[in-house]
């Protein structure tokens, strides 16, 4: 097998020769003239069980090319059999739930996760019971009725890991989904480790240019059919542009995560010998005394940072304002570094108290390094924590 980063540049592709192109064609046809009736009916019939239509899609909300190579690269570089795109990550996430409540109607939840997959879980919109359960303790979780696990590895926003395998044996015949969204392909590959649903909210890493809305699950074919089944009845569909984009962007995937993870790692070490910042949580750091299931799990930190002031909710808004490279912004694995505020944005849905809970403070601010220049990022970032050290240091100046 070619290694990882050629099959980056050339999957999805491999038509590309016969059919004279060298771009991705880009279909962006809604329906699709119908030769024969008989043929036709066949075609939906075989959507309609979840299968991948054979010559002609039909209708665009049954299959589109474009987006089914998109998929298959994508499914490539995960390991697994199938990909299944969405319109966005919680359109992924959500479908995953929808497919899973046709086996049982409980869930297995470990915090944190990204503030609106929290929500969605304990909104009932779904009738899901949900049980939210420390790593260690899934297995006392598990019940007769539970049909998925869900675990977010490297958390959003505290960045922190939890052992997919040791959660694969907890959850025994229960499917485990991983949100990867933070680790990309690149750095893990949770169906490695028994992950059956590999989550990717594609807006960020994948995509990388902040342009494209977009989610996509990777899982076996079984898995991939009730998936396909669950966006054809409710829509949840990504636009074939989106899919090209994505596709495009999985080419320089590497490149781009090695880059900024290189940046992060920098960063992450001067930010905690800084006298403003009160913890810094980054998986670099103490890498290799890290224990040997993080260090097979992922092949390198990533490029995220979270990290607390010691002035809390003040000096984050103090710093946030003070910024002139960085962009405040929620979102991440973009080009370009941005930064935000949990407590404020992508996790305020949670309770404070849940937020607590699980680490997310008011003087927490989540990082996350682009392709700029390490050092003219961290004299942004330094011109950000002298202007909240005005509201508290965690040690004094050295
Ligand atoms: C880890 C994680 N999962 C899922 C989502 C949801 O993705 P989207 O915004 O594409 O719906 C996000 C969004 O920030 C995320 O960070």
């Amino acid at each position: 097998m070619k290694s990882f980063s050629t099959r980056a540049v050339h999957g999805g592709r491999e038509d590309l020769r016969d059919l004279g192109v060298h771009a991705l064609p880009l279909d962006l046809s809604t329906t699709y003239p119908l030769e024969d009736l008989d043929q036709a009916t066949l075609e939906l019939d075989r959507a309609v069980a979840g299968e991948i239509p054979d010559r002609n899609p039909v209708y665009a909300r049954l299959h589109n090319p474009t987006v089914g190579r998109f998929e298959s690269a994508l499914a490539d570089l995960e390991g697994t059999d199938a990909a299944v795109a969405f319109g966005s990550g919680m359109a992924a996430i959500s479908a995953c739930l929808m497919a899973a409540r046709q086996h049982g109607t409980h869930v297995v939840a470990v915090r944190p996760l990204y503030g609106t997959t929290d929500h969605l879980l304990n909104s009932g919109l779904l009738s899901l019971d949900v049980t939210w359960s420390e790593a260690e303790n899934v297995s006392r979780a598990i019940r007769p009725d539970t049909a998925l696990v869900i675990i977010e590895t490297p958390a959003n926003p505290t960045l922190r890991l939890t052992d997919i395998r040791a959660v694969v044996r907890q959850a025994g015949t229960v499917p485990v989904l991983v949100d990867s969204t933070f680790a990309t392909p690149v750095l893990q590959r949770p169906a490695e480790f028994g992950a059956r649903y590999v989550v990717h909210s594609a807006t960020k890493f994948l995509g990388g240019h902040g342009d494209v809305i977009a989610g996509v699950v990777a899982t076996d074919e079984i898995r991939a059919r009730e998936l396909r089944q669950v966006r054809l009845m409710t829509g949840g569909l990504l636009h074939p542009l989106g899919a090209y984009l994505l596709h495009r962007g999985l080419a320089t995937l590497s490149v781009r995560v090695e880059r900024a993870q290189h940046s992060a790692g920098l960063l992450a070490s001067r930010l905690s010998g800084h006298p403003v910042v009160r913890s810094v949580s980054y998986p670099g750091l103490g890498w290799a005394s890290a224990p040997a299931w993080q260090r097979t799990q992922m092949r390198g930190p990533g490029a995220l940072i979270a990290f607390e002031l010691a002035g809390g909710h003040d000096a984050a808004r103090a710093l946030l304002a003070a910024l002139r490279l960085m962009t405040p912004a929620v979102s991440l694995g973009s080009v370009d570094t941005l930064i935000q505020h949990p407590a404020g944005l992508t996790h305020r849905v949670m309770s404070a108290a849940d937020r607590s809970a699980c680490g997310i403070g008011d003087g927490l601010l989540r990082l996350s390094v682009g392709l700029e220049d390490p050092e003219d990022l961290w004299q942004d970032l330094a011109t950000g924590l002298a202007a909240a050290s005005v509201f508290g240091r965690s040690r004094a100046c050295a």
